[in-house]
């Protein structure tokens, strides 16, 4: 069922809840593939009723960024959900989330603003007030579908991070689950935005896997210096690449590592042909 509107979403939930059904959302901007299915398919074998939101939320994108070109494939979506057995398909316009505009600022807007620590670093830093639009929508949804589960990809970890702290920090009785990255055959993070990459700039963009993995072999190997490890990334950029980042962090606080150990998280962000890519690994795994 595809629903567009905040009250036909609390009818069909309030139904369920009656039922005592579980019922797990897939939040998501759309332009489904692979990555989105997998987290689909989880919320189908955890829940009794799933929904997928599909909404491209105005207010996570910095004015210079690709809000409107970000791929919007609505049609295609909903057939990809009605094949996985989604339940609904919440797919609301900018007014229905943010009233008449669309797109508030924050002068006008009540936002859900994380702890400094936690998006003042990797995609916040050059992102500023991208996670503030994260939560800010993310608990929306989650007041507006009432969710006992919310399924989240590990591609974004740092969002996965702080959407499991503000849901603590709140009380909301929702568990948050990870699915793991999906990649392509090249190891390749899909990603919606890797539409916007060419043939040559998908090989180029295999560097930031590449990068990742031989991180991890050279910790397997005893390497904890995090200098050391840094410096293997060099192997693998050319002028094609432009590194953001590539930290070394703990896995569940996000605090920076002095020494890369079982619990580290690696994170890299890079753009090709213009495009920001990100990616990450536990190395401990
Ligand atoms: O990860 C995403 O696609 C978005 O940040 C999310 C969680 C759907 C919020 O708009």
């Amino acid at each position: 069922m595809l629903l567009n509107k905040i009250c036909d979403v609390r009818d069909a939930v309030r139904e369920w809840k009656q039922k005592e059904f579980k019922v797990g959302i897939v939040p998501t901007m759309g332009a489904l593939h692979e990555g989105h299915l997998s987290l689909i398919k989880k919320a189908k074998e955890t829940c009794d009723k799933v929904v997928v939101s599909v909404f491209v939320n105005p207010i996570q994108f910095g004015p210079a960024e690709d809000y409107d070109k970000y791929p919007r494939t609505l049609e295609k979506d909903y057939e990809l959900c009605s094949k996985e057995g989604v339940d609904v398909v919440f797919a609301p316009n900018p007014e229905e989330m943010y009233g008449e505009g669309g797109r508030l600022s924050n002068d006008t807007l009540t936002y859900v603003c994380p702890p400094f620590f936690y998006v003042n670093k990797l995609c916040g830093k050059s992102r500023v007030g991208h996670f503030d639009g994260v939560c800010t929508v993310v608990l929306k949804l989650f007041n507006i579908v009432q969710p006992d589960f919310g399924f989240f990809g590990q591609k974004d970890a740092q969002q996965v991070i702080i959407i499991k702290k503000i849901v603590k920090d709140l009380n909301f009785p929702i568990e948050i689950i990870q699915c793991p990255i999906v990649r392509e055959n090249s190891g390749l993070a899909l990603s919606s935005r890797n539409k916007y990459l060419s043939e040559n700039g998908k090989q180029d963009a295999l560097a930031l896997s590449l990068i990742l993995n031989n991180i991890k072999s050279c910790y397997k190997k005893g390497i904890t210096d995090i200098v050391a490890l840094k410096e293997t990334a060099y192997a693998f950029l050319n002028e094609k690449h432009e590194l953001e980042y590539l930290e070394f962090v703990d896995k569940n606080t996000l605090e920076d590592k002095l020494k890369a150990d079982d619990d580290t998280l690696v994170l890299i962000a890079c753009r090709v042909e213009g495009v920001r890519l990100i990616d990450n690994t536990y190395i401990g795994v």
